[in-house]
């Protein structure tokens, strides 16, 4: 995945080929409600199952939503085993759709650190819709950006140590081709919900020429017309580059 997308792809309404989500609020939509953590949870993945269809709808190529961070381990326990209840339940009720969409399921991140059972069903996910042709649905679990240009790094310098690469010879699509995100379009646009203005370690390389588009919405409440609202927005912008 190249970080400069071709000029084309940008300017006057024009569809982002690579969204990406930081689907955050979750908890405060659940305390507005005086509900528990887990039900905003819940309606978060309400919210991925809206929201993922209307990417489709809309033809755009790749959708990568932050599920899972490196640094949601520090939450406590109770609530790190629901957000892993919650990816079981998802896997276990909408794989079917998405087999029959044609999606591509892909994952960015170090989910091998999850239970051994929930890694056997994302690898059954992953296989199961591995030949499909369609959009990209990327989830994030267990990602982090630092340790993902940390694992490119150590790639580089294992590749160069054994003589297989000049280290004067590393350019960007040397770092691009070691990153989770390379099968994936240029990154066209990053979405944060619920009016926190931080990239929280996400996608931070790939980020680099994407618009960034803040939402107040909180993340249950985002949909399909909250998505249309932000390509509408990103339609708007006029991207540069570093150009004129
Ligand atoms: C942030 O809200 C949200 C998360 C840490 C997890 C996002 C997870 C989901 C939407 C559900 C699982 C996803 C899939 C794909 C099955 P927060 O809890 O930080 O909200 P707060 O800042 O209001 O407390």
């Amino acid at each position: 995945m190249s970080t400069v997308p071709a000029l084309a792809n940008g300017g006057e309404g024009a569809t982002p080929r690579h969204v990406a989500i930081i689907m955050d609020g979750n908890g405060r939509w659940a305390k507005k409600r005086f509900l528990p953590r887990a039900a905003g949870h819940r309606a978060g993945v309400e919210a991925v199952r809206k929201v993922t269809r209307a990417a489709r709808a809309m033809g755009i190529e790749a959708l990568t939503l932050y599920a899972f961070s490196s640094e949601n381990w520090r939450r406590p326990e109770s609530e790190v085993s629901d957000l892993m209840g919650l990816l079981r339940l998802f896997i276990r009720s909408d794989l079917d759709e998405l087999i029959r969409e044609n999606v591509r399921l892909r994952v960015i991140g170090d989910y091998r650190r999850f239970a051994p059972d929930l890694v056997e069903m994302v690898d059954d996910a992953l296989a199961r819709t591995a030949g499909n042709t369609g959009p990209i649905l990327a989830i994030a679990l267990n990602y982090g950006a630092q340790a993902e240009l940390i694992a490119a790094a150590k790639a580089l310098a294992a590749d160069a140590a054994a003589g297989h690469l000049n280290p004067e010879t590393i350019d960007e699509a040397a770092i691009e081709a070691r990153l989770d995100t390379r099968d994936l379009p240029p990154l066209d646009l990053l979405i944060r919900t619920s009016g926190e203005h931080r990239l929280s370690n996400f996608l931070l390389w790939q980020a680099a020429y994407a618009e960034l588009l803040f939402v107040d919405t909180l993340w249950p409440d985002f949909d399909g017309a909250a998505l249309a609202e932000a390509i509408g927005s990103y339609g708007r912008r006029q991207r540069r580059f570093g150009g004129l």
